[in-house]
Protein backbone atom coordinates (compact mmCIF):
# COMPACT_ATOMS: atom_id res chain seq x y z
CA UNK A 1 0.00 0.00 0.00
CA UNK A 2 1.53 3.65 -0.87
CA UNK A 3 2.41 5.36 2.27
CA UNK A 4 -0.49 8.59 1.30
CA UNK A 5 -3.31 5.42 1.79
CA UNK A 6 -2.15 4.02 5.12
CA UNK A 7 -4.70 4.96 7.94
CA UNK A 8 -3.53 6.65 10.73
CA UNK A 9 -0.80 5.58 13.27
CA UNK A 10 -1.57 4.10 16.63
CA UNK A 11 0.73 4.84 19.58
CA UNK A 12 0.26 3.65 22.70
CA UNK A 13 2.15 5.20 25.29
CA UNK A 14 3.26 2.56 28.38
CA UNK A 15 4.43 3.04 32.14
CA UNK A 16 4.52 0.89 35.32
CA UNK A 17 1.21 -0.23 35.35
CA UNK A 18 1.07 -2.42 32.48
CA UNK A 19 3.87 -4.23 33.83
CA UNK A 20 2.48 -4.65 37.32
CA UNK A 21 0.45 -8.02 36.82
CA UNK A 22 3.82 -9.28 35.72
CA UNK A 23 5.09 -8.87 38.99
CA UNK A 24 6.71 -5.88 38.65
CA UNK A 25 6.47 -2.91 41.64
CA UNK A 26 4.84 0.38 40.05
CA UNK A 27 6.86 3.69 41.14
CA UNK A 28 4.48 6.16 42.56
CA UNK A 29 1.64 3.69 44.40
CA UNK A 30 1.29 2.31 47.59
CA UNK A 31 4.73 0.41 48.39
CA UNK A 32 5.76 1.19 44.65
CA UNK A 33 9.65 2.46 44.49
CA UNK A 34 9.68 5.60 44.99
CA UNK A 35 7.65 5.25 48.66
CA UNK A 36 10.61 2.93 49.51
CA UNK A 37 13.47 4.87 48.13
CA UNK A 38 14.37 8.62 47.52
CA UNK A 39 14.67 9.22 44.00
CA UNK A 40 16.79 12.16 44.28
CA UNK A 41 19.66 9.97 45.79
CA UNK A 42 19.50 7.20 43.38
CA UNK A 43 18.33 8.42 40.19
CA UNK A 44 19.42 11.81 40.24
CA UNK A 45 23.18 13.33 38.60
CA UNK A 46 23.66 14.88 41.39
CA UNK A 47 23.49 11.28 43.16
CA UNK A 48 25.99 9.98 41.07
CA UNK A 49 28.35 12.35 41.40
CA UNK A 50 27.52 12.36 45.59
CA UNK A 51 27.79 8.65 46.24
CA UNK A 52 28.48 6.46 42.85
CA UNK A 53 28.17 2.86 44.97
CA UNK A 54 24.51 3.78 46.57
CA UNK A 55 23.01 4.58 42.93
CA UNK A 56 24.78 1.29 41.76
CA UNK A 57 23.50 -0.66 44.32
CA UNK A 58 19.83 0.67 43.79
CA UNK A 59 20.00 -0.49 40.26
CA UNK A 60 21.73 -3.46 40.81
CA UNK A 61 18.98 -4.85 43.15
CA UNK A 62 16.20 -3.93 41.42
CA UNK A 63 17.52 -5.61 38.68
CA UNK A 64 17.18 -8.70 40.91
CA UNK A 65 13.71 -8.03 41.52
CA UNK A 66 12.91 -8.56 37.83
CA UNK A 67 15.22 -11.61 37.75
CA UNK A 68 13.05 -12.88 40.82
CA UNK A 69 9.89 -11.78 39.20
CA UNK A 70 10.36 -14.42 36.79
CA UNK A 71 8.83 -11.26 34.15
CA UNK A 72 6.35 -12.89 31.72
CA UNK A 73 4.26 -10.52 29.46
CA UNK A 74 1.40 -10.21 30.32
CA UNK A 75 -2.59 -10.25 28.09
CA UNK A 76 -2.11 -6.43 27.94
CA UNK A 77 1.34 -6.81 26.63
CA UNK A 78 0.32 -9.46 24.15
CA UNK A 79 -3.07 -7.52 23.02
CA UNK A 80 -0.77 -4.38 21.91
CA UNK A 81 1.32 -7.34 20.15
CA UNK A 82 -1.67 -8.34 18.07
CA UNK A 83 -2.74 -5.03 17.67
CA UNK A 84 0.51 -4.20 15.40
CA UNK A 85 0.21 -7.62 13.65
CA UNK A 86 -3.81 -7.02 12.73
CA UNK A 87 -3.84 -3.04 11.92
CA UNK A 88 -3.11 -2.43 8.46
CA UNK A 89 -1.56 0.83 9.56
CA UNK A 90 1.39 1.43 12.06
CA UNK A 91 1.50 0.88 15.62
CA UNK A 92 4.40 2.07 17.85
CA UNK A 93 4.88 1.12 21.53
CA UNK A 94 6.36 3.82 23.44
CA UNK A 95 7.41 2.43 26.75
CA UNK A 96 8.60 4.38 30.12
CA UNK A 97 9.15 0.81 31.24
CA UNK A 98 12.95 -0.52 30.59
CA UNK A 99 11.54 -4.36 31.17
CA UNK A 100 11.74 -6.35 27.85
CA UNK A 101 8.08 -7.83 28.12
CA UNK A 102 6.80 -5.65 25.15
CA UNK A 103 8.84 -7.47 22.60
CA UNK A 104 8.71 -10.87 24.52
CA UNK A 105 4.91 -10.44 24.08
CA UNK A 106 5.83 -10.01 19.96
CA UNK A 107 5.52 -6.04 19.57
CA UNK A 108 7.90 -5.38 16.73
CA UNK A 109 7.76 -1.50 16.98
CA UNK A 110 9.08 -0.63 20.70
CA UNK A 111 10.73 2.93 21.90
CA UNK A 112 12.17 2.60 25.44
CA UNK A 113 12.31 6.41 25.95
CA UNK A 114 14.14 5.73 29.49
CA UNK A 115 16.31 3.18 28.48
CA UNK A 116 16.47 -0.50 28.98
CA UNK A 117 17.68 -3.08 31.51
CA UNK A 118 20.55 -4.81 30.80
CA UNK A 119 22.32 -2.29 29.34
CA UNK A 120 25.41 -0.61 30.54
CA UNK A 121 26.38 2.99 29.23
CA UNK A 122 30.33 4.70 29.79
CA UNK A 123 30.48 7.85 30.96
CA UNK A 124 33.69 8.59 29.63
CA UNK A 125 33.57 6.94 26.20
CA UNK A 126 29.68 6.33 25.97
CA UNK A 127 30.25 2.98 24.43
CA UNK A 128 26.69 1.36 25.18
CA UNK A 129 27.23 -2.55 26.11
CA UNK A 130 25.04 -5.57 26.74
CA UNK A 131 25.54 -6.40 30.37
CA UNK A 132 23.59 -8.11 33.40
CA UNK A 133 26.70 -8.02 35.40
CA UNK A 134 26.23 -5.83 38.77
CA UNK A 135 28.24 -2.43 38.41
CA UNK A 136 30.35 -0.95 40.99
CA UNK A 137 32.66 2.06 41.48
CA UNK A 138 35.56 -0.17 40.76
CA UNK A 139 33.46 -1.46 37.01
CA UNK A 140 35.79 -1.14 33.91
CA UNK A 141 34.97 0.01 31.31
CA UNK A 142 35.31 -2.54 28.61
CA UNK A 143 35.91 0.03 25.68
CA UNK A 144 38.04 2.69 27.09
CA UNK A 145 39.17 0.60 30.54
CA UNK A 146 37.85 3.87 32.19
CA UNK A 147 37.28 2.81 35.82
CA UNK A 148 34.01 3.81 37.84
CA UNK A 149 32.58 5.45 34.84
CA UNK A 150 29.87 2.79 34.32
CA UNK A 151 26.44 2.79 35.05
CA UNK A 152 23.14 1.63 34.06
CA UNK A 153 21.70 3.03 30.28
CA UNK A 154 18.73 4.09 32.10
CA UNK A 155 17.46 7.72 31.80
CA UNK A 156 17.41 9.39 35.39
CA UNK A 157 15.39 12.44 36.65
CA UNK A 158 16.43 15.38 35.07
CA UNK A 159 18.18 13.76 31.97
CA UNK A 160 16.42 14.27 28.10
CA UNK A 161 14.71 10.54 27.47
CA UNK A 162 16.07 8.88 25.06
CA UNK A 163 14.78 8.90 20.64
CA UNK A 164 12.96 11.99 21.11
CA UNK A 165 13.27 12.85 17.46
CA UNK A 166 11.98 9.45 16.65
CA UNK A 167 8.92 9.51 19.07
CA UNK A 168 7.67 13.40 17.85
CA UNK A 169 8.13 11.46 14.08
CA UNK A 170 5.73 8.95 15.58
CA UNK A 171 3.18 11.59 17.57
CA UNK A 172 2.66 13.37 14.25
CA UNK A 173 1.39 10.08 12.51
CA UNK A 174 -0.71 9.54 15.38
CA UNK A 175 -4.78 9.52 14.82
CA UNK A 176 -5.53 7.09 18.39
CA UNK A 177 -3.29 7.67 21.58
CA UNK A 178 -3.73 4.90 24.35
CA UNK A 179 -1.99 5.87 27.49
CA UNK A 180 -1.71 2.42 29.47
CA UNK A 181 -0.95 2.10 33.49
CA UNK A 182 0.95 5.53 34.00
CA UNK A 183 0.56 8.14 36.19
CA UNK A 184 0.77 10.80 33.82
CA UNK A 185 3.29 12.42 36.14
CA UNK A 186 6.71 12.33 34.72
CA UNK A 187 7.21 14.77 31.07
CA UNK A 188 7.81 14.87 28.34
CA UNK A 189 5.92 11.69 28.31
CA UNK A 190 2.63 13.60 30.07
CA UNK A 191 2.56 15.87 27.47
CA UNK A 192 2.24 13.43 24.66
CA UNK A 193 -1.39 13.44 24.31
CA UNK A 194 -1.61 17.13 24.06
CA UNK A 195 1.19 17.28 21.25
CA UNK A 196 -1.04 14.65 19.73
CA UNK A 197 -3.83 16.34 20.34
CA UNK A 198 -2.67 19.54 18.72
CA UNK A 199 -1.19 18.11 16.13
CA UNK A 200 -4.11 16.52 14.57
CA UNK A 201 -7.50 17.84 15.75
CA UNK A 202 -9.41 14.33 14.80
CA UNK A 203 -7.12 11.92 16.96
CA UNK A 204 -8.51 10.29 19.76
CA UNK A 205 -7.11 9.98 23.02
CA UNK A 206 -7.83 7.05 25.21
CA UNK A 207 -6.43 6.68 29.13
CA UNK A 208 -6.50 2.82 30.26
CA UNK A 209 -5.02 2.54 34.17
CA UNK A 210 -6.14 1.00 37.27
CA UNK A 211 -7.87 4.23 38.38
CA UNK A 212 -8.35 8.04 37.56
CA UNK A 213 -5.17 9.62 37.50
CA UNK A 214 -6.31 12.95 37.40
CA UNK A 215 -5.90 13.79 33.81
CA UNK A 216 -9.42 13.44 32.63
CA UNK A 217 -9.82 16.55 30.49
CA UNK A 218 -6.56 15.77 27.86
CA UNK A 219 -8.36 12.00 27.12
CA UNK A 220 -11.95 11.48 25.27
CA UNK A 221 -12.30 7.97 27.17
CA UNK A 222 -11.08 6.74 30.34
CA UNK A 223 -11.59 2.50 31.12
CA UNK A 224 -10.12 2.01 34.72
CA UNK A 225 -9.29 -1.56 36.06
CA UNK A 226 -6.13 -3.72 35.70
CA UNK A 227 -4.70 -3.63 32.03
CA UNK A 228 -4.85 -7.23 31.79
CA UNK A 229 -9.10 -6.71 31.86
CA UNK A 230 -9.34 -3.58 30.10
CA UNK A 231 -6.44 -4.20 27.01
CA UNK A 232 -7.28 -6.92 25.60
CA UNK A 233 -11.42 -6.15 24.68
CA UNK A 234 -10.35 -2.72 23.97
CA UNK A 235 -8.06 -4.42 20.94
CA UNK A 236 -10.35 -6.45 20.05
CA UNK A 237 -12.98 -3.17 19.93
CA UNK A 238 -10.59 -0.89 17.90
CA UNK A 239 -10.06 -4.18 15.23
CA UNK A 240 -13.56 -4.91 14.80
CA UNK A 241 -14.98 -1.75 15.14
CA UNK A 242 -12.20 1.07 15.01
CA UNK A 243 -11.90 3.98 17.11
CA UNK A 244 -14.09 6.89 15.84
N1 LIG B 1 -3.19 -1.92 35.40
C1 LIG B 1 -3.25 -0.65 34.94
N2 LIG B 1 -2.71 0.39 35.60
C2 LIG B 1 -2.10 0.14 36.77
C3 LIG B 1 -2.02 -1.16 37.32
C4 LIG B 1 -2.60 -2.22 36.58
N3 LIG B 1 -2.57 -3.49 37.01
N4 LIG B 1 -1.37 -1.08 38.50
C5 LIG B 1 -1.05 0.21 38.69
N5 LIG B 1 -1.50 0.96 37.64
C6 LIG B 1 -1.37 2.41 37.42
C7 LIG B 1 -1.35 3.24 38.68
O1 LIG B 1 -2.68 3.58 39.07
C8 LIG B 1 -0.54 4.44 38.24
O2 LIG B 1 -1.37 5.48 37.74
O3 LIG B 1 -0.13 2.62 36.79
C9 LIG B 1 0.35 3.92 37.11
C10 LIG B 1 1.82 3.78 37.49
O4 LIG B 1 2.34 5.05 37.71
P1 LIG B 1 3.87 5.28 38.14
O5 LIG B 1 4.21 4.37 39.27
O6 LIG B 1 4.04 6.74 38.35
O7 LIG B 1 4.70 4.77 36.88
P2 LIG B 1 5.00 5.51 35.52
O8 LIG B 1 3.87 6.40 35.12
O9 LIG B 1 5.45 4.49 34.55
O10 LIG B 1 6.24 6.42 35.90
C11 LIG B 1 6.86 7.20 34.90
O11 LIG B 1 8.61 7.85 36.36
O12 LIG B 1 10.03 7.25 38.06
C12 LIG B 1 9.94 7.48 36.72
O13 LIG B 1 11.36 6.70 35.06
C13 LIG B 1 10.32 6.27 35.91
O14 LIG B 1 9.41 5.51 33.83
C14 LIG B 1 9.08 5.95 35.14
C15 LIG B 1 8.34 7.28 35.10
Amino acid sequence: MHQDFLPPGIVALTGAGISKESGIDTFRDEGGLWQRFDLEEVATMEAWHRDKKKVLDFYNDTRRMFRAAHMAPNAAHKALALLERKYEGEVTVITQNIDPLHEQAGSQRVIHMHGRDGEIRCMSCGTVTESDADLSPASVCPHCKAVGELRPNIVWFGEMPMHMDEIDAVLERCGLFLSIGTSGDVYPAAGFVLQVRRHNRRARAVELNLEPTGNETLFHEHIYGPATLTVPPYVERVLAYGWK
